[in-house]
């Protein structure tokens, strides 16, 4: 397995060797790593598209958009979720949890570069540093995969909750979802890096050092995705931790069949190649697409095919 040079410029070469074995410590040094171009390389913003994408998710699982006064989100990374929660009026006050010191750090520059009400607090999910029935809601997207002992992070989450408080975790993988998007990422890496090579299209090949950079990426990200979900054995995982009234729901079908390899395409050429035609082609047909799953395929198909889970449920109370 590759583990050298370092990705992350402020770790040392054994600590990368070392969280090759040690899934928390890969995702602090992957996630430190990332924090500084997180939102460009996954396109994230804080106006209208990304405030729209992030309330309809929460109103697509929980079926009401608050508004809930004092919000927990746990891997908040950049602060994607929550910024755009509060923007969206579904949340008052925020506060920003991660195990990565480095998207703390990012997701509170960009609260206060939104003028946002929000604190925040290096936390590992399985042990949240805040007092028992502290929040009305606690949120993650994109978190619960990468932590080693889901159980227990439900329990936490049980524990500071309010009675009657509500969790919604979005953005999660299936686990047939996340089979047919890495094989169509791993294709289309293959076919786009060899294709470049020669003639006219060499112009489309990125310098060797940034692909060997991507594959070490691609490496490490092999250790911190630990977990792939079912939406059932979600749900019950969440009921295992005393939470009530859970639902999973699942959505985008071909929106992901489609979205995986043009993401894959975007990072495997010269971003100067791509332009704003481009990005509005690929976000325009994803969300036809997005259209197309939720009107037609949610009623014809079983909803483990799809590839992303969302979960919500409420503490008694
Ligand atoms: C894929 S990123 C998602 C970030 C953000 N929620 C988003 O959707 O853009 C996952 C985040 O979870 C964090 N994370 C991983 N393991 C964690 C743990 N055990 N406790 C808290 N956060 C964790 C990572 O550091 C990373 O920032």
């Amino acid at each position: 397995m590759a583990a050298d040079p370092t990705p992350n410029p402020h770790a040392t070469a054994e600590e990368v060797q070392a969280a090759y074995a040690d899934p928390k410590l890969a995702n602090v040094l992957y996630h430190d790593w990332e924090a500084g171009t997180y939102d460009e390389k996954w396109s994230i913003s804080y106006d209208e598209r990304c405030i729209s994408y992030a309330t309809e998710r929460f109103k697509a699982v929980a079926g009401d958009l608050g508004p809930y006064e004092n919000a927990m989100e746990l891997g908040s990374g950049t602060g994607f979720f929550l910024l755009n929660l509060m923007q969206g009026g579904v949340i008052k006050k925020g506060h920003v949890t991660d195990l990565s010191p480095g998207m703390v750090e990012v997701a509170l520059r960009n609260a206060r570069g939104l003028g946002l009400d929000v604190d925040g607090r290096v936390a590992d999910a399985e042990g949240i540093p805040y007092p028992d029935e502290s929040f009305d809601l606690v949120i993650g997207h994109a978190v619960l995969h990468h932590i080693p002992d889901v159980p227990a992070a439900m329990r936490e989450v049980r524990r500071v909750l309010k009675p009657g408080g509500r969790f919604v975790f979005a953005g999660e993988p299936t686990r047939v979802g996340d089979r047919y998007a890495r094989k169509l990422g791993q294709a289309t890496w293959w076919l786009t890096t060899n294709v470049t090579r020669f003639g006219p299209l060499r112009a489309w090949r990125k310098p060797q050092e940034e692909l060997d950079e991507s594959s070490r990426a691609a490496a490490l990200e092999a250790v911190v995705d630990l977990h792939t979900f079912d939406p059932s054995s979600l749900e019950d995982v969440c009921r295992s931790a005393g939470l009530v009234e859970v639902r999973a729901v699942t959505e985008e079908f071909t929106a992901a069949l489609f979205g995986w390899p043009v993401r894959t395409f975007e990072a495997a050429v010269p971003r100067e190649k791509l332009g704003f035609g481009w990005a509005m082609f690929a976000y325009r047909t994803w969300q036809r697409l997005t259209w197309l799953d939720e009107k037609v395929m949610r009623r014809v198909l079983p909803r483990e095919l799809f590839y992303n889970v969302l979960v919500t449920g409420r503490k008694p109370g």
